[in-house]
């Protein structure tokens, strides 16, 4: 799809951001990384000798068999630890159930409604057990896939860990996805089971899972049973023969189920994630380097401490909720905020009523978010005591240097280190990231490379670009969380990401690197597009607008969005020609909405007669971004097959 990704030379950056923060003293006394001369030490031990580096960092995980090499690397295909052997559930929940941990609060769940359930390590451990001997009654062995569409429940982390205890490799699909995408997913990874609920709550409303799962299961036929979990506690319709109320399944059932001794590189799951064409990704990720990464990052990025109580945001249906409310924290032993519903539920103050409750002390969360506070308002924080915060982070898109300082004075009280963490669903965890005892800070930088992690800014030669040139954001080595492949289609895991900069990983992302080496990402330069946060590929948006019957063509762009930084707009040519009228906007809108998810409802259709195009029937999106975003002059137009098209389109762009 290279003919369709911007030239990474017309990468400009337009940021000028001067103002820099240190860390406060009393945070660096007390961090594990304190200063930057120690962080340079350790990123140096890191490129000098990576083997080494990984093997003494591997000591943060409980070994049920000596792994023999750090990094076997055929590229681009690595392998991490080998003839090693653990489980991530044991690492999760029994190495802390050993010791003083075991009454500590693993989780602390609030559901929408208010209703509240603390789960402590031994409470895990029991629920995971009793949950993984639940799946093996179902017939689910190691190597299994198992896919979990659930509200943000505790079953959510408990059906992951159950998962994991007995080797079976689980696929979780955002519960906002549609029966559709649900459908595909489990398809592609030929899931034996689907564990699902009864609904779940979303600004006072049943979110209709078990409808969706029912409509997915109606054509994934690899689907044998589904596994209803108990949320709502409405009746909901079940199938004879395949839906299993696990309630009903789990009593009587033993609360102990040893944990298997896995491979290092077992499979731990597959999280599907949007590319550059219609059918999205099943990235893999193993056990041993992903569980390593989730542990690491929690040390060097939040510097988590024993009383802290940590809360990420995020949906446990995105990495970002695999990686720092499932696995990281958990590894770590630390207490995680779990809550099910929307921010402005009852009201919007709800974040902070959550955190002074909990006396929360790592908030993390995405810059949609923080922009949705600032506009609703400094009133709804003041409302509450945030002086338990003494951590915020950030994660998923670029973040607005004027949202980062409402984000520190306002949340932060001026006295919180920021953590502006860049990674993807494809690296498994934080790669560039300030380390908040040691990293001065600039609003709108992730800064530097983390231990072990080697990016670059490059041309379209493969060769670094001259400091503040814009590029692309490659990483030249590999990191122990990488993606393995991308389920069942190795080829394209080589294709997409390893031939573009041929001997690199190639992110998607545009970025440069100002005088001091900070890594400034200036979001992505391929067709993908992120809206609040959440990753879509405009061919898969496409493919689910020409899926509407009056629809013939369609292009697909991103423009700029105050709020969710980008929005999608898209141009569509109808059958047999001529303009649709409001009501029919609606009505494609609403059908990418039905067909691939809320997130992925178009912000804008402009109705056109024909789409720009080379000579060679290229859609010129290019061209199109152009006149979504307003630009005043369109760029190089000497491909365009006809001019008049476009000059059309952008007369009529807008226009009722
Ligand atoms: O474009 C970058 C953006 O999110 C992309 C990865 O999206 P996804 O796989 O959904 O994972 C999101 C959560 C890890 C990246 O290619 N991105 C992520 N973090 C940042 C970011 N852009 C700028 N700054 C960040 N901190």
């Amino acid at each position: 799809m290279a003919g369709r990704t911007a030239p990474p030379t017309a990468i400009e950056s337009v940021l000028s951001e001067t103002r820099l923060f240190r860390p406060p003293k009393a945070f660096a006394s007390r961090a594990r990384v304190p200063d930057l001369a120690s962080y340079r030490k350790l990123y140096a031990a890191s490129v000098r000798n990576p083997g080494a580096f990984w093997a003494k960092q591997a000591g943060a995980l409980l070994w049920r068999g000596r792994w023999k090499k750090a990094l076997t690397w055929d590229p681009p295909f690595a392998k991490w630890f080998v003839g090693g052997k653990l489980n991530a559930s044991e690492n999760c929940l029994d190495r802390h159930v050993a010791t003083a941990r075991r009454n500590k609060v693993a989780i602390r769940w609030e559901g929408e409604p208010g209703d509240q359930r603390n789960l402590t390590y031994e409470d895990l451990l029991r629920e995971t057990c009793r949950f993984a001997n639940v799946l093996r009654g179902l017939g689910v062995r190691a190597g299994d896939r198992v896919g979990i569409y659930l509200p943000m429940i505790p079953e959510l982390p408990i059906a992951m860990l159950a998962c994991a205890r007995i080797g079976a490799v689980h696929s979780v699909v955002f519960g906002g996805f549609s029966a559709e995408s649900l459908r595909d997913r489990m398809n592609d990874a030929q899931a034996k089971v689907l564990v699902t609920a009864d609904g779940g709550w979303r600004r006072g409303k049943i979110v209709e899972l078990k409808a969706a799962a029912d409509a997915a299961c109606a054509g994934a036929t690899c689907v044998e049973k589904v596994l209803v979990v108990r949320r709502t506690g409405r009746d909901v319709p079940m199938t004879a023969g395949r839906d299993v109320a696990y309630e009903e399944a789990a009593r009587g059932v033993p609360t102990r189920c040893e944990p298997e001794a896995l491979d290092a590189e077992h499979p731990l799951y597959i999280l599907y994630t949007s590319g550059t064409t219609g059918k999205p990704k099943g990235i893999v990720h193993t056990t041993a380097g992903y569980l390593l990464g989730a542990t690491k990052t929690m040390e060097w990025v939040f510097d988590i401490r024993d009383e802290d109580v940590f809360w990420c945001t995020a949906d446990i249906g995105w990495v970002t909720g695999h990686t720092y409310v499932v696995y990281g924290p958990l590894s770590v032993g630390a207490t995680v905020v779990m809550y099910e519903g929307a921010p402005d539920a009852p009201e919007k103050d709800r974040f902070w009523d959550i955190v002074e409750r909990h006396r929360v002390n790592i908030f993390y969360t995405a810059p949609t978010a923080i922009r949705t506070f600032v506009k609703w308002g400094k009133d709804y924080p003041a409302r509450h005591d945030l002086s338990s915060l003494r951590l915020l982070g950030t994660v998923g898109e670029p973040i607005n240097p004027e949202a980062w300082m409402w984000y520190h004075e306002t949340i932060g009280g001026g006295r919180c280190p920021i953590v502006d963490t860049w990674w993807q669903t494809e690296t498994g965890c934080i790669l560039i990231s300030p380390l908040p005892g040691a990293t001065p800070t600039k609003p709108g930088s992730a800064t530097l490379p983390l231990p072990g992690v080697v990016p670059e800014v490059v041309g379209d030669d493969g060769k670094p670009v001259p400091k503040g040139k814009g590029g692309r954001l490659v990483l030249r080595k590999p990191w122990p969380s990488m993606l393995r492949t991308i389920h069942g289609d190795p080829d394209r895991y080589v294709s997409q990401y390893w031939s573009s900069v041929p001997g690199s990983y190639f992110t998607g992302d545009g970025a440069h690197r100002d005088k001091d080496g900070y890594f400034w990402i200036m979001g992505r330069i391929d067709d993908v597009i992120k809206v609040a946060g959440h990753r879509l590929g405009t061919a898969e948006v496409e493919s689910a607008i020409v899926s509407h019957p009056r629809v013939a063509e369609s292009a697909v762009v991103a423009r700029p969005d105050e709020l969710t930084g980008s929005a999608i707009v898209a141009f569509v040519v109808l059958r047999g020609g001529g303009k649709g009228d409001n009501a029919l906007e609606d009505e494609i809108k609403a059908h990418v909405a039905r067909t691939i998810g809320p997130v992925a409802r178009p912000a804008q259709v402009q109705f056109t007669e024909l789409l720009p195009k080379t000579r060679s029937g290229k859609i010129m999106r290019r061209l199109l971004r152009d006149i979504a975003s307003g630009a005043k002059q369109l760029g190089d137009m000497t491909t365009l097959e006809d001019v008049a098209v476009l000059e059309r389109l952008r007369a009529e762009y807008g226009e009722e």
